[in-house]
């Protein structure tokens, strides 16, 4: 048995039926499982599928008294290392918002003093409703994780974000909450997505960056129990769960944001960060004027984030600095000059001539000092986990 055990809390939606995986992977893993099901949650799957995979009594009803002579609410609500909400509707994420204790889960959920994670699913329009919104960021402030949801096709025919994250999701966002991985008291920092340098209030320049990949680096560390700083530019992703989320613009942005976020264990820059800005970026719109010269911009180069940070004395510099370089031609020995002209210890080499940017694979090269190693095409998720994999290693190894 492992020493962690989860209580599932499973509601009334038709992402229900994903915990059934998700309680298969967790029981895969080690971790126990106990399962509350609310009363619309058994309309979605039933108990005794629940308590086949979980190998325990399913706990659906606040007033029964066989329940509660064996195991009373309170018990069930703090015997857990951690409570899962999946799926969190947009129902019980209101009475959590609010404090209802009116059925078994959501008196659970007020009377636990244990960490609490939410997996929301719902209709795209219920999760981007004011009153959704207003109870999410309460939950937030209280301290309640949130993994997902995703966007895409969902079950009612929309698309949008409310789908519910995927068990395998789900399962990496338990972990981070747990911790005792080969991270565990390590600090990362990330950069990720593209900069956005202003020409006017209106305008601005930018570039393809998707942010997934950095996205994808940060949550792979927090679930090697990483204590992660996320500095991510504009993009339109949802942070991963556990994971300390810095939003910023520019480039000089994310140079001060990541000189506060120092000193850290092991940094990688895999933003797409704008090489320059304009001179001085114009108060006004920029006015189109019949018979005038076009306006013409000049540009200042931007700070280096990655060499900045490179090049910093032995006791500030993070024990390894990684960077990614997106070639179009000549991968190799541009990623290998990349390396040594920016001093970082590592490259992650990419070909982005093909449909790389903003996709959901990747084909990455891991250039080090004395070696490099090509990866197979994997997801951008896979590419991050087998990068956090390599960054555990060669911490352990430094310590040894
Ligand atoms: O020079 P290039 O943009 O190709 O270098 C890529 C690497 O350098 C990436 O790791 C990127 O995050 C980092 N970088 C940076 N600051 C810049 C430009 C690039 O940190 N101004």
């Amino acid at each position: 048995m492992h020493s962690k055990n989860i209580l599932l809390i499973i509601g009334g939606g038709i992402a229900a039926y994903k915990s059934l995986e998700l309680i298969r992977l967790l029981a895969k893993d080690g971790f126990g499982v106990r399962a509350i099901c609310t009363q619309a949650g058994t309309e979605f799957v039933t108990p005794l599928s629940i308590s086949a995979l979980t190998g325990e009594k399913v706990f659906t009803d606040l007033f029964d008294l066989t329940d509660e002579a064996e195991m009373g609410h309170i018990q069930l609500s703090r015997s857990a290392d951690l409570l899962v909400v999946a799926p969190a509707t947009a129902d019980l994420m209101a009475k959590m918002a609010h404090g209802l204790a009116n059925d078994l889960a959501s008196t659970c959920l007020l009377a636990t003093d244990q960490p609490v994670l939410l997996a929301p699913a719902m209709n795209v329009r219920m999760w981007e409703h004011a009153a959704t919104k207003r109870n999410v960021k309460t939950l937030l402030d209280d301290g309640v994780q949130f993994v997902g949801p995703n966007a895409g096709d969902m079950a009612c025919g929309e698309f949008g974000p409310g789908r519910m994250a995927e068990p395998e999701e789900i399962l990496t966002a338990i972990k981070a909450q747990l911790g005792g991985g080969p991270l565990t008291g390590k600090s990362a920092l990330v950069t990720a997505g593209p900069t956005h340098e202003p020409i006017d209030p209106v305008r601005y320049l930018a570039n393809r960056s998707s942010g997934k990949q950095g996205f994808a680096v940060a949550e792979a560390l927090a679930a090697l129990g990483a204590d992660v700083t996320l500095i991510s530019g504009p993009v339109n992703i949802t942070a991963p769960s556990g994971v300390k989320l810095v939003q910023v613009e520019t480039a000089c942005e994310m140079l001060r944001a990541t000189e506060n976020a120092l000193p850290v264990d092991v940094a990688v820059f895999a933003a797409a960060v704008a090489d320059w800005r304009t001179d001085a970026a114009s108060c006004q719109k920029i006015k189109k004027q019949k018979g005038k010269a076009t306006p013409e911009l000049c540009f200042t180069e931007n700070p280096d984030i990655l060499a900045t940070v490179s090049a910093l004395p032995k006791n500030k510099r993070p024990q390894l600095v990684i960077g990614f370089a997106a070639e179009t031609e000549q991968l190799i020995e541009h990623a290998t000059q990349k390396r040594l002209r920016k001093k970082c210890d590592w490259i992650v080499a990419n070909d982005v001539s093909g449909d790389v940017m903003g996709a959901d694979h990747n084909q990455v090269v891991l250039i080090r000092e004395t070696d490099m190693d090509p990866w197979p095409k994997l997801s951008k998720k896979q590419t991050a986990q087998k990068l956090a994999a390599a960054i555990a290693d060669e911490l352990s190894e430094t310590i040894k």
